[in-house]
């Protein structure tokens, strides 16, 4: 389980399973749309796991407005993990809370001890792609025609110690 809140978080707690309704349906857009796989991934990010395997909402007004899971490797010794799911409800877009919640991200890899911190999206998936990008994230790989011909499938790596291209606020 994830620590208490680190300072200067705000409204962004550790997520608990009873968010696990709240945060499928901040999933299904990412599901294609299915109820049933949102919920899946919901109730399996939000349940306890192993060290790295951490999930973090964000409130707002409306409820729970933002999600991050991570996930560590399953194989310990490379020290890496990735950015399992990051989402955040269309009417809290573009406030700046995406890129708070990878910056908790990058906070958490730090401090788990991770050399690295991957994240994928398909290539077109322009605003996580600028997200992360702002973030300091580095495309290492596209996998062409991943999901359907034409899909792409992006790999982004961010190191700890690299400097994001946007100051912290
Ligand atoms: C990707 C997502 C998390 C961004 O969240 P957000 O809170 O809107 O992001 P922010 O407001 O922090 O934006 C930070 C930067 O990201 C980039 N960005 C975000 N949305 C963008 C968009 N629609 N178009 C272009 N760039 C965008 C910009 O560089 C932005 O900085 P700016 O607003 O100063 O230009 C959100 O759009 C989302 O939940 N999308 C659906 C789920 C998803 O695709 N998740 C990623 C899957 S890997």
């Amino acid at each position: 389980m994830p620590p208490a809140c680190p300072p200067g978080s705000g409204d962004l707690r550790p997520a608990a399973p009873d968010d696990a309704a709240a945060v499928a349906s901040l999933l299904r857009e990412l599901c294609a749309g299915d109820a049933a796989e949102a919920s899946r991934a919901a109730g399996a990010a939000t349940a306890p796991g192993p060290a790295g395997h951490e999930a973090w909402v964000a409130t707002g007004d409306g409820g729970i407005v933002g999600f991050l899971a991570l996930e560590p490797s399953s194989q310990p010794r490379f020290a890496v993990g990735s950015v399992e799911w990051i989402a955040v409800a269309p009417a809290a877009r573009r406030q700046g809370l995406g890129l708070r919640l990878l910056r908790l991200a990058q906070e958490r890899a730090g401090a788990l001890g991770w050399r690295q911190l991957h994240a994928c999206t398909f290539h077109t998936n322009r605003p996580a792609l600028h997200l992360y990008v702002e973030a300091g994230f580095y495309p290492a790989a596209t996998l062409p025609d991943y999901a359907a011909p034409g899909l792409h499938y992006v790999e982004l790596v961010w190191c700890p110690g690299r400097t994001p291209r946007r100051g912290r606020p």
